[in-house]
């Protein structure tokens, strides 16, 4: 039976990559080691990290004045290291509210003592929509805007930034980050996990631009931007095999015609989801049309029952991790960049095929 993983993340990846781990794993490049156990001080894995950089670069279409990081402590640790490296002029941010983990961006950063300003919140419409610039605010008060690109458990994405003026734009792009295109030189800040569209859990790249990065005394070295840059991320031992399967995505990536023709894909994948929803009389997608995601698909019945028997059956059918989190309910469909289009099609016709019989 054919399997497909729409699980949030940990995530699928490409069927090549697997293989290509596979088969490199007792050996790599004829070394008779393996790259889990090469040392990160090697030729080997200085090679590894650099190329993985410059295909980063080049897919992303990253100008000279940004550096290319890798951390350790995910999406969740660069909610501590955003603020601690770049909060440190006003104290004092603005984030827009566009559900569970914008919120916690925030939380942490008032944690560390930074001044919170939520400029807008979709709390009250269940995140079913995009919060927006209510205001123009200045970098004369704030150090920097954060927003969600895409937002993994509601099912929102900003297909277009929000107005920030002249203020410092910081986007978590963990979960659509190089599944949809954006300019790099909007931000000046982006970060990600990369457990859901580039590779295996344990690496989160940052992206900064140059005059952002300032010596802050009194911040732990692991999370310190200056630092990192001065050490090509390699300040202690860094997650060596999750950067080499990731280094072979990106190359995969490169195959699928890059981000732009990976999105085209993600947008043909999705709207064949979207479009079934929107017809169904059984299954709802609630979300508004304009901000919904292309990664993360939420939906359900109107009885949660069934929700869990749709589930039930649907694991049965190879069709795993359909789950919906906790706090939606009913049904989440991730579709990144290494879920096939035939994966989206054996969704759509299992979902045909259950609403017929009920
Ligand atoms: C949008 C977003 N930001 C941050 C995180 C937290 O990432 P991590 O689990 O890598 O700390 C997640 C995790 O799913 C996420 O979806």
């Amino acid at each position: 039976m054919t399997v497909y993983n729409f699980a949030a993340g940990p995530a699928t990846l490409p069927d090549p990559v697997i293989k290509q781990i596979q088969e490199e794993l007792p050996s790599l490049q004829g070394s008779g080691m393996s790259i889990l156990e090469i040392s990160h001080r090697s030729q080997m894995f200085d090679n590894i990290i650099n190329t993985a950089k410059q295909d980063i670069k080049d897919l992303m279409h990253v100008p000279d004045n940004y550096h290319i990081l890798f951390f350790q402590g995910g999406g969740t640790g660069q909610f501590a290291a955003v603020p601690m490296n770049l909060a440190t002029n006003h104290h004092r941010i603005a984030l827009l509210d566009s559900g569970h983990w914008a919120t916690r961006a925030g939380d942490e950063a008032a944690n560390l003592g930074v001044k919170v300003d939520v400029l807008d919140s979709t709390k009250d419409q269940h995140y079913q929509e995009l919060p927006h610039m209510p205001h123009a605010i200045s970098a004369d008060n704030y150090d920097y805007l954060h927003i969600t690109t895409n937002n993994t458990i509601e099912g929102t994405a900003y297909h277009q930034l929000p107005e920030h003026g002249n203020v410092t734009l910081v986007g978590d792009l963990s979960s659509n980050f190089m599944a949809e295109e954006y300019r790099v030189e909007d931000f000046g800040l982006i970060f990600g996990g990369v457990q859901k569209n580039l590779g295996p859990a344990g690496v989160t790249v940052v992206i900064v631009r140059d005059d952002l990065v300032k010596h802050v005394d009194h911040i732990p070295s692991i999370l310190n931007y200056e630092l990192f840059i001065k050490k090509n991320s390699m300040f202690n031992t860094p997650p060596v095999f999750a950067i080499y399967a990731t280094g072979l995505v990106l190359k995969w990536l490169k195959q699928q015609g890059g981000i732009a023709g990976i999105e085209a894909l993600n947008q043909k994948k999705s709207s064949l989801l979207y479009d079934f929803l929107d017809e169904s009389k059984l299954f709802h997608n609630n979300i508004k049309k304009s901000d919904r995601s292309l990664t993360n698909i939420p939906f359900k019945t109107d009885d949660p029952d069934l929700d869990k028997q749709v589930i039930a059956a649907a694991d049965q059918a190879g069709l795993k991790n359909l789950k919906g989190h906790r706090s939606v309910g009913g049904l989440r469909a991730s579709l990144y960049n290494a879920m096939p289009l035939a994966g989206v099609s054996a969704l759509v016709d299992f979902l045909h095929h259950f609403e017929k019989q009920h």
